[in-house]
Order: structure tokens, then C-alpha cells, then sequence
């Protein structure tokens, strides 16, 4: 068979090679501008800036230009940039914007679900809002984002701070001695505008929601802080704790101080010259974290100047031969796909509302598992799974047909996976990095998607790496599947959608199927599904009836069960969600109809069929504990 052999893979505990995070860090702390992102921002003093900012939709970059005289492709002009937020001096001078006087939107959220008029738009809105905030002397001030789609240039007081490109990752700039006493402006240029050179590129199946989409808070710090860590079993156990944590103004030599509360531990270490104190510390009291007892235990970061804590499960996740291995033990991953929309309020979700809305539908699923498809959530999603015991995928938006070749396209990706990973890897609930879905296989485009397993591995050798790969027809039978995607050599985990009795005949040819896998490695199904309005009943060879849905994933279980290394599935997907490539009228009407769960709510047919597959998988699996 092609691929590798079947050969112990490498065991991966959630554990940091320190050396490795160590020199990782290290290569941050050297350039600047990737210096690792705040870490844990909510346990942070400081202010939120959530709520009504005024706004300026400017579809034709008005406000950017001094449209006067000035070509679009000229500098930014001092004087009339609505970055600098001007009121006119005198009656007669000539201002032609008013933030004060503008509409509002509410920050976190996208425009399009918030304005009726804003619904399609796609292009630049211009957020300003006002803040008066006094810091200490010795503090440090940040602001930070927890997202904004796509581009995001920010101003304060008018002048810029910088620019974000990506719409799903956190950033932050370092105000501290910039702000000014009394009133504040704050002016953040949104562009949602579609780039084929950009990740997502052109062509998505979901909505390209815009604006300042996930929390913007003000973060004060001391000016010796703790800027990012690492807590995580050490490689292979799970009675040693490594960590690696990273201060950020510090003197080398600095006393950093890990405590977990229930495991007896209570140890210190000190920082070398880049701010960098490394753990490997044995921990006896741990109790791990499982779907079934997600354990958490209070972590404890401190240094003479700065403390914070957050609770953290620990647990091991590994392959070996076709199985999957969670705290050393194989499991199936009852899992389902979902995209971080709120159908019921409309729009992108941000919340911790939201999250425990959509995976309360997954864990009342059976689920597990879940699939944060096709781009980073909000990091309230895995501490949410974190406090429910779901196990997550989670991915980056490297969708269909990227630019492969475009080295600042490999650059952007990357930023968007090294940003994901350094937000979330202290999550027990992450086991899986996603470095793709559903890519047109080339030699560029393995290339790439090799590429970002090699970021992936370097950054957090803790989890296991994948991306949703393509399957092909076997020229001489239609009904023989073939899985020898090249990327296959470079996962752990055997991962495809398929979308038999769907976009490939009807699902009584599932049953025909008969399937080819050319790697040994555990197999989990990335995609299944089947369209159905809820509510529409009929015959379940009558497409978009909650009948054919629910055959559909009958017949597809009754196939997947005879692989033999099938070791989970995400169907697709937990609920109906909003895409502009879904026009049928009364049926679809700009939703894609395939999930489990309606846009209002209501379950279809087959949400019970998976639910009742996974209670059986689920007993089974406690049966033979
Ligand atoms: C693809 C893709 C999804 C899409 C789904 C569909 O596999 O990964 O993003 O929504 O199929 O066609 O519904």
C-alpha cells in the first residue's frame, strides 16, 4: 500500500518540547512583528470597548484618500482622512464626514446582519468610537482585537497604529504613552473585500460577514508582564507537567512561579536572556480531561510584578496503527461540523452565549467531537468545549482553490495558523490542527499545504494535524473510491469528505461503494450530507425532504461502518447556515440547507439517525472501558 506502513506512529502528548517552543520563541521574541499575542486577554485588567461606535460606510475608500485631486492608488492624505476624525474649525471649513453625527453599529458583530441596507455589503466601513482612559505610571496598555474581517487599518488620536489582514485571528497594538488625557478617538478601517490572493480567496460556501466581528478590549498590564505560556503534559505522560511561558519586559534571570491547584504543584523557574522560563515538573495530582470527566484544574502564573490564572484541562492525545488515542485509551470521534454562526440571532457568533448555544445542539447531537470549520473560531468556543468535554478540530481558511504559488499568500496562512495555535494551545479540547479543506491536488498545492503542517508541528508538537483531503473515482469503476491524496503522507489522521447519494448520485449507491485507502492511518470523514428544508416532507428520493436527508445518512453510517480503519466522522453540518451560493428560491433562499438543525432551531429527521448511531458508539465504548 502507498503511504507509510504500518509503523507505530509517533506518540504526541499534549506536552511542548521545551527546546523546540523554546527556540520557537525564541524566533519570536527576535522579529518584533511576531512577537506571540497577548495570552488569556479576558483575565487581563483594563476596559472593554464593546458596544455602539459610530460608522461611515465608504465603498469608494473616500475616506482614505483626499478624494479632491488624489488617484486611488495615492498615500493616505493627512488633512482628510476620516482617520483623523476632524470637526470643522469654523463654520466655514469644509469637513465633509461627522462620526458624532453617523449611524451606530454594535461592536463585536458583522454589518451584515446588524443593517438591512448592509446585508451584501462587501468593501470598507470606517468604526470610530471615543474612550477616556487613565493608565498607571508604571503600566502598559494594549489594544486588542479578537478579530476583524478582513483587513483592519487602526488609528488612535489619528495616527495609525497598523494593519491586521486575516478575519478570524487575534491581534493587538501597544499604546501605552500614546493615549492623551480626557477623550480618545479611535478609528478602525474595516475592508471585507474579497483577494484571490487572500486566505479565504474569492469563492467560499459561507457568508462573508464583515466589520469588527469578535470583542475589541482595552488590556493593561505591568510593565513586566506575562505575555504568552505553555502548560501542558510532558511528551508520553501524563504525571509531568512542561511548561514554557514567556515574560515581556522583564530582566533575564526573572523568578516565574507555575502553580496548579489539586496537583500539588507548586514549582519555579527562571527567564534567560529572552524573557523565556521553562517547567518539566512531575505532577501526581492531575486528574485528566476527558469528553466524560473534563477535568479542569486551576493554573497559576506568576512573577514579582504580574500574576493571572485560568483553569486548563490535560490529557494526551496520540495515533497508533488506525487508532486514535485520547489519555492512551482508542476512541471514536462522534463528531459534527458546524460554522460560527448564531442562526437564531443572525450573524456571526462572538459570545459565550453563543458558543454554549451551538455546542449544547452538539453535546444533545451525542457529540464529542466537533468541527470549528473552515476558519478560527472565537476563542470562547474551545473554553467552552474546555468546560463540556468536546474535543475540537479547529482549522484555518486554506478553502478550495488558494493561490499556491504566491509566497505572500504561504506568508498569510501561516500567520493565520501560527495566531490560531498560539491562542488556543493551552485548550484541552483542541486535538486537532486543520490546515485545509477540500484543495484541488497539485504539486504547489502540497507544497503549501506541507508547509503549514511544518509550521503546525514546530509550534505544538501536542496535537494532531490534518486537513479534509480529496478522493477520486476510479476510472474503470464508479463505485470504487479511491483515498491517495499525496497530503495523506503528512497527517495523522486520514481525513476526507465524501459527498456520495448527494452531489454524486443518490444514496441508494452508497451501498455500492467500495473503497481504497492508501494510507494506514485512522480514517475520519470530514464532510457528509444532504440538503433538506425543515419541515419539507416526501418521498426520500425527493431531494431537500428531511426523508432523503435522513436516508441519506442512514445509508452513508451503513457504509462508513464497513471501513475498517473508520475512526470518526464531522457530518456536515449541526445547523442550516447562510452562503450566497444557495439562491433556490423557497427551498434555499441564501442558506445551505445541509445542516441537522433548521435556521430556526428545530431539528430534521436525521439529527435523531446520528444521534441514536452515536448513543450506540458511546455505549459500546463504555462498555469495553
Ligand atoms: C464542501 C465544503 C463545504 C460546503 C459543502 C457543501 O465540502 O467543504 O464548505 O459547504 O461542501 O457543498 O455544502
Amino acid at each position: 500500500m502507498r503511504g507509510s506502513a504500518l509503523k507505530t506512529r509517533r506518540i504526541r502528548s499534549v506536552a511542548c518540547h521545551s527546546l523546540l517552543i523554546l527556540l520557537l520563541c525564541c524566533s519570536h521574541v527576535a522579529s518584533a512583528d511576531t512577537v506571540p499575542g497577548l495570552q488569556n486577554v479576558h483575565a487581563r485588567a483594563g476596559m472593554t470597548l464593546n458596544g455602539k461606535w459610530h460608522y461611515i460606510v465608504d465603498p469608494y475608500e473616500n475616506g482614505y484618500y483626499d478624494y479632491r485631486h488624489e488617484p486611488l492608488d495615492a498615500k493616505p492624505d493627512p488633512k482628510s482622512g476620516y482617520f483623523l476624525d476632524r470637526k470643522p474649525a469654523s463654520a466655514s471649513d469644509l469637513v465633509e464626514y461627522d462620526f458624532d453625527a453617523a449611524p451606530t453599529l454594535t461592536v463585536p458583530g458583522d454589518w451584515n446582519s446588524q443593517k438591512e441596507q448592509l446585508f451584501l455589503y462587501e468593501g470598507t466601513i470606517w468604526y470610530r468610537r471615543t474612550f477616556e482612559y487613565v493608565a498607571a505610571a508604571d503600566r502598559r496598555v494594549f489594544l486588542h482585537f479578537g478579530a476583524a474581517n478582513y483587513q483592519a487599518d487602526v488609528y488612535l488620536n489619528g495616527r495609525k497604529l497598523g494593519q491586521h489582514v486575516g478575519g478570524f485571528t487575534p491581534f493587538e497594538f501597544e499604546i501605552t504613552g500614546k493615549l492623551r488625557s480626557g477623550s480618545n478617538s479611535l478609528v478602525v478601517k474595516v475592508d471585507d473585500t474579497r483577494h484571490a490572493d487572500a486566505v479565504p480567496t474569492v469563492n467560499t460556501d459561507w457568508w462573508n460577514y464583515g466589520g469588527l466581528t469578535r470583542d475589541v478590549t482595552l488590556v493593561d498590564t505591568p510593565a513586566s508582564f506575562i505575555r504568552d505560556y505553555q502548560v501542558q503534559l510532558a511528551p508520553g505522560s501524563t504525571d509531568r507537567i512542561a511548561g514554557t511561558v514567556q515574560l515581556d519586559g522583564a530582566k533575564p534571570g526573572t523568578e516565574v512561579r507555575l502553580s496548579i491547584a489539586g496537583a500539588g504543584i507548586d514549582a519555579r523557574s527562571r527567564t534567560d536572556d529572552r524573557g523565556i522560563a521553562t517547567f518539566n515538573i512531575a505532577a501526581r495530582g492531575l486528574k485528566l480531561w476527558s469528553p466524560q470527566q473534563p477535568n479542569l484544574h486551576e493554573v497559576t502564573l506568576s512573577t514579582g510584578t504580574d500574576r493571572i490564572t485560568e483553569r486548563m484541562g490535560f490529557r494526551t492525545i496520540a495515533v497508533r496503527g488506525h487508532e486514535v488515542l485520547l489519555n492512551g485509551k482508542p476512541t471514536f470521534l462522534r463528531g459534527i461540523s458546524l460554522h460560527e454562526e448564531n442562526p437564531l440571532r443572525g450573524g456571526r457568533a462572538w459570545s459565550v452565549e453563543d458558543a454554549r448555544l451551538l455546542l449544547g445542539w452538539a453535546k444533545e447531537l451525542g457529540c464529542n467531537f466537533v468541527r470549528l470549520a473552515h476558519y478560527p473560531h472565537n476563542e470562547f468556543m474551545a473554553r467552552v468545549a474546555d468546560e463540556m468535554g468536546l474535543m475540537l478540530w479547529e482549522e484555518v481558511p486554506v478553502y478550495w482553490t488558494i493561490q499556491w504559488e504566491n509566497p505572500a499568500t504561504l506568508a498569510n496562512a501561516t500567520r493565520q495558523l501560527t495566531d490560531l495555535i498560539q491562542r488556543d494551545h493551552n485548550r484541552a479540547s483542541v486535538i486537532v490542527w486543520s490546515v485545509a479543506n477540500e484543495t484541488p491536488v497539485s504539486e504547489p498545492r502540497t507544497r503549501f499545504l506541507k508547509s503549514l503542517v511544518d509550521t503546525a508541528r514546530s509550534l505544538d508538537a501536542t496535537r494532531l494535524v490534518s486537513a479534509a483531503m480529496e478522493v477520486h473515482v476510479d476510472p474503470a469503476d464508479n463505485n470504487h473510491r479511491i483515498v491517495d491524496d499525496p497530503f495523506g503522507a503528512y497527517t495523522d489522521l486520514l481525513s476526507f469528505n465524501q459527498y456520495i447519494g448527494w452531489y454524486d448520485g443518490l444514496p441508494d449507491k452508497l451501498q455500492h461503494i467500495r473503497w481504497t485507502l492508501g494510507y494506514d492511518k485512522p480514517v475520519m470523514i470530514s464532510e457528509f450530507g444532504a440538503g433538506a428544508l425543515q419541515g419539507m416532507h416526501g418521498a426520500s428520493t425527493a431531494r431537500f425532504t428531511e426523508e432523503y436527508q435522513e436516508d441519506l445518512y442512514r445509508q452513508t453510517l451503513a457504509m462508513l461502518q464497513k471501513m475498517p480503519q473508520w475512526r470518526g466522522a464531522t457530518p456536515w453540518i449541526l445547523v442550516d447556515f447562510r452562503s450566497p451560493r444557495r439562491p433556490l428560491a423557497n427551498i434555499q433562499d441564501g442558506w445551505n440547507r445541509k445542516g441537522l438543525i433548521g435556521e430556526n432551531g428545530t431539528k430534521k429527521k436525521a439529527f435523531y439517525v446520528l444521534r441514536d448511531f452515536y448513543r450506540g458508539v458511546a455505549e459500546r465504548e463504555n462498555r469495553g472501558r
